[in-house]
């Protein structure tokens, strides 16, 4: 996103994430969960907009917020209409207080998937360490590549990552050789016969983690852990299911607004 740098409100430049897989339960709003829970674990002002017309994102914030778990300052939106999402990013960025959007999407593909993944600087693809999870997210990264072979100024479009979820605590060989054939194969083109590119894929992941059913359940991960502190005996404090979880969320988060350009804006 770029933002017009003689406005007095603008204090930073919004980077925006968009979560966006056509396969379904390979992990969108879980990232997003994450990645929302992490921004407000360093105090980084966030907004959500749920193009899911499910509201999976937006009735957790309800959840977290009912149980004390959930901050003020993040702004929530819910619409699956594209012009709409449009106008919120307008506001959002006029308003010059949000550093991180999250865009969590269905998991299909319609035409407004074009606009979601168009107002973003990411598109994240999150997937399970399967040949079809794999297969399938060739789908969602040729669409994104196509984008931007339209576009005439592709260097406004986002980038497209995969980031690898509920992986396993000990990746077995298999596993090892999926990677290495997503980074070693030509798999994203034009033309899915033809691809020209490796899979990009984020260096942080998330594991498969009991913790992250818990942030499901009750709220933001750093919150739920000081809660959790609060009453726990000093032995039982900062208790590493959480803890471990919030750092990976933590390094997830770093590796993403680094691709989405957080290095430049805070130059
Ligand atoms: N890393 C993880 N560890 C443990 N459970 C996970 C993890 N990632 C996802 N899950 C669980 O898997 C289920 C599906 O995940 P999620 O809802 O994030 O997928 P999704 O891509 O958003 O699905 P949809 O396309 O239906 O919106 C959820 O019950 C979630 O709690
Ligand atoms: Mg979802």
């Amino acid at each position: 996103m770029t933002n017009d740098e003689n406005s007095p409100q603008r204090i930073m430049q919004m980077l925006t994430i968009t979560l966006m897989n056509q396969k379904g339960g390979a992990g969108k709003t879980t990232v997003a969960r994450a990645l929302l829970s992490a921004a407000d674990a360093r105090g980084l002002s966030c907004a959500f907009i749920d193009a899911d017309q499910t509201g999976g994102l937006t009735k957790w914030a309800m959840r977290s917020a009912e149980r004390g778990l959930w901050s003020d300052a993040i702004d929530a939106f819910q619409t699956v209409d594209a012009s709409e999402v449009e106008e919120i990013v307008d506001e959002i960025i006029e308003d010059g207080k949000t550093y991180l959007l999250i865009i969590d999407t269905a998991g299909d593909a319609s035409q407004d998937h074009d606009i979601f993944a168009a107002v973003a600087d990411l598109v994240i693809c999150p997937i399970m360490l399967s040949q079809s999870d794999i297969e399938t997210s060739r789908g969602t990264a040729n669409y994104v590549y196509r984008m931007r072979a339209r576009a005439e100024d592709p260097s406004l479009l986002p980038e497209f990552r995969i980031v690898l979820n509920r992986v396993s605590t000990r990746p077995s060989k298999g596993d090892q050789e999926l990677i290495e054939a997503m980074h070693s194969k030509k798999l994203i083109g034009d033309d899915e016969d033809n691809p020209v590119e490796a899979m990009k894929i984020v260096g942080a992941v998330l594991q498969e983690r009991e913790a992250y059913k818990i942030m499901d359940r009750e709220g933001l991960l750093g919150r739920v852990l000081t809660r959790h502190n609060e009453t726990a005996l000093a032995f039982a404090k900062n208790p590493k299911h959480l803890s471990n979880a919030l750092f990976e969320a933590d390094q997830l988060l770093t590796a993403c607004l680094e691709i989405a350009g957080a290095g430049s804006a805070e130059q």
